[in-house]
Parts: structure tokens; sequence; C-alpha cells
């Protein structure tokens, strides 16, 4: 006699885990299409600070994102298209030509002042793609181009 109740037997986790698995490796199948659309007109911006938005920010601001391998691991990948569609639609570097030169400044200012505050990039992917996070020397650059001292 088996004094332990059915549900917790063995075999009962065993063939959870392969509902899990196969459901998994079918999840996979379900990819939400990214467009890579053209490359337009890149902003104009100084080299050392374009340097540091395209190492932090293009993958999700601009057209060209690119993914690593466990970015394409659904379900890690449905988020990473919706912040990266979400990204896109409030700033892309990509498509600075259709701002004003009004919209232009306060782009910049809002991307400089998210990073100097550390609300950009996002933390969920720093900690999945380390190199992105902006570094103290970084934020010195970003610091002199928006004229302001101190944090
Ligand atoms: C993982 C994707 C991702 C990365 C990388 C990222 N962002 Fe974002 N960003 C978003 C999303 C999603 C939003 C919109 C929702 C929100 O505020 O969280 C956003 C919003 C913003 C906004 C607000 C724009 C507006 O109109 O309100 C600014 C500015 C911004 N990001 C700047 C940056 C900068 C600068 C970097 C790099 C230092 C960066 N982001 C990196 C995903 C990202």
């Amino acid at each position: 006699m088996n004094p332990r109740p059915e549900l917790f037997s063995l075999e009962a986790f065993t063939s959870i885990g392969l509902m899990i698995l196969i459901l998994l490796v079918a999840a996979q199948f379900l990819r939400p299409e990214l467009k890579v659309p053209p490359v337009s007109r890149d902003a104009p911006l100084p080299a050392d600070v374009k340097a540091i938005f395209k190492k932090s920010c293009y993958d999700c601001h601009s057209n060209e994102a690119e993914l690593c391998w466990g970015d394409q691991i659904v379900p890690g990948y449905w988020l990473v298209v919706r912040h990266i569609k979400q990204g896109r639609s409030h700033l892309n570097f990509f498509e600075w030509e259709k701002l004003t030169p009004t919209e232009r400044k306060q782009k910049l200012w809002e991307a400089i002042n998210h990073t100097l505050l550390c609300a950009m990039p996002r933390a969920d992917y720093v900690f999945m793609h380390a190199p992105a996070n902006v570094s103290d020397k970084e934020l010195t650059v970003l610091k002199k181009l928006s004229g302001r001292h101190g944090r």
C-alpha cells in the first residue's frame, strides 16, 4: 500500500513536468513578428553620446534590435518584443527626422534625464544584458551634454 496520495506520486510529477515541457516547446512557435524597418536616418548626435545610446538604448529605441539567444526564448521573447514595440513608439532614434526641432530637443532631454535618473535602460533588461549598463564615466558624458552638474 502506498501511503502517499496519488497526486504526489513520482509518475504524476513526471507527466506534469512532461506536459509543461511540451507546452513550452509548442509555445516557441507563437512568435509575434518584430519588424526591422529600413534605417531611415539616425539621430545626429555627438559620437561619444551616440555610442552610449547605441549600446544601451538602441535595442528598444531604434529599428535595429540585436536580440541575444536568451531573448529569443518564449515566454521571455514575448516580453522583449512588447518592450521593443512600446519603446519604439515612445522614442525612436531612427525616426528623428519625423520630429520638429523642438520635439528633438525635448526627446534628447528626456533621454539624457531618464538615463541620469537610472530610469533607463530598464533594470530587467540590464539584468539580462549586463553590457548595456551605463557606467559612471558614460553618465559624466551625458551630464556634460545636459549642462547639469552633480546628480
Ligand atoms: C528593454 C527595452 C528598453 C531599453 C533597452 C531602453 N528603453 Fe527606454 N523605454 C522602454 C519602454 C518599454 C518605454 C515606455 C514605457 C516605460 O516608460 O517604461 C521606454 C520609455 C523611454 C522614454 C520615455 C519617452 C516618452 O516619450 O515618455 C525615454 C526618454 C527612454 N525610454 C529613454 C531610454 C534611454 C535613453 C535608454 C538607454 C540609456 C533606454 N530608454 C533604454 C524600453 C527600453
